[in-house]
């Protein structure tokens, strides 16, 4: 066992076991910018008394049209930065992260409590009364391994539509959720599951739940709209034990991105909007190491 993951261990642990120190385990939480935020919110409920350390990854973004070694690379950079920020699990709160790093993080951290996202086929299949489905997601999560082997083993013969949506988490990224140009793209990759006749669609991106309102009006109430976000968040509350649930602990999130002053500000008000903690945000380039707890907005 490396050092570093007997350290990670140990951290955890004493957290698990012990009533002190009165804060609870941290949780690493990434994301290639503010889409993350739709996990987040529900790892909040799920995990009331916990510390998250959110990290938005808006100066690489979108992590959707990059080649998957290179989001692969900086996943395992970011996944350093967190650890050693004091996150004792991470949560990548990112479907094309996922499939191209989660593998890759497991085994570079096999002690790490990680948690990961993918598309919620599953739910969508078990939901459909009329076997159509719409994948929503960046073009790199559709075109990965990972996705074809859980549309194989998942789809249980249920027709499903790719819907590649390149430029939308883009446009999410700029803060405005309303923007007449981020609504006139949602119609625009929702017209091809209209046509499909798809009663189920599922949010493939953590990015588009947070402009949900826009995509069921643009594929109409009769459609189902798949987002796994709160079924991550209560397999990571099992996955993170007990490391928790300390009834006397404050809960606290840290808002880090590595963006400009604009992504920085798009970050606060976008989670003032979606969290139930308000929160403010810092820029960090992951160069600094550690995030210590005097550096860190209430
Ligand atoms: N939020 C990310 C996801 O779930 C990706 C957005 C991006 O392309 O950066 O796939």
């Amino acid at each position: 066992m490396k050092t570093y993951d007997r350290a990670i261990l140990g951290a955890f642990n004493e957290t698990l076991s012990s009533r002190q120190p009165k804060a609870s385990a941290e949780i690493g939480v990434f994301d290639s910018g503010l889409g993350g935020l739709s996990v987040l919110r529900a790892l909040q409920v799920a995990m009331p008394t916990a510390n998250f350390l959110y990290l938005a990854d808006s100066a690489f973004a979108p992590y959707g049209e990059r080649q998957s070694d290179e989001v692969a690379r900086r996943s395992v950079h970011i996944t350093e930065f967190l650890i050693a920020s004091g996150a004792a699990g991470v949560v990548v709160a990112c479907n094309t992260a996922t499939a191209a790093a989660i593998v890759a993080l497991r085994a570079r951290w096999p002690l790490l409590p990680l948690v990961g996202v993918e598309p919620g086929l599953k739910p969508a299949v078990a939901a459909s009364r009329n076997g159509r489905i719409g994948v929503m997601a960046t073009p790199a999560t559709l075109a990965s391994k990972r996705f074809e082997q859980l549309r194989e083993a998942q789809s249980q013969g249920s027709f499903v539509l790719r819907m590649p949506c390149p430029g939308l988490a883009d446009l999410i990224e700029q803060g405005d959720l309303d923007a007449p140009s981020l609504i006139d793209a949602v119609q625009h990759f929702c017209e091809p599951l209209r046509r499909a006749e798809v009663d189920t669609v599922v949010l493939g991106c953590t990015h588009y739940p947070l402009v949900a309102h826009h995509i069921q009006a643009a594929l109409g109430e009769h459609v189902q709209l798949i987002d796994t976000a709160d079924a991550v968040a209560r397999h990571a509350a099992q996955q993170f034990g007990s490391a928790h649930e300390d009834a006397a602990a404050t809960a606290s999130v840290t808002l880090l991105t590595t963006g400009n002053a604009a992504q920085r500000c798009a970050l606060e008000t976008v989670a003032g909007l979606y969290l139930p903690m308000a929160a403010r945000a810092q820029q960090t380039d992951l160069n600094h190491g550690a995030v210590h707890a005097t550096d860190r907005a209430a």
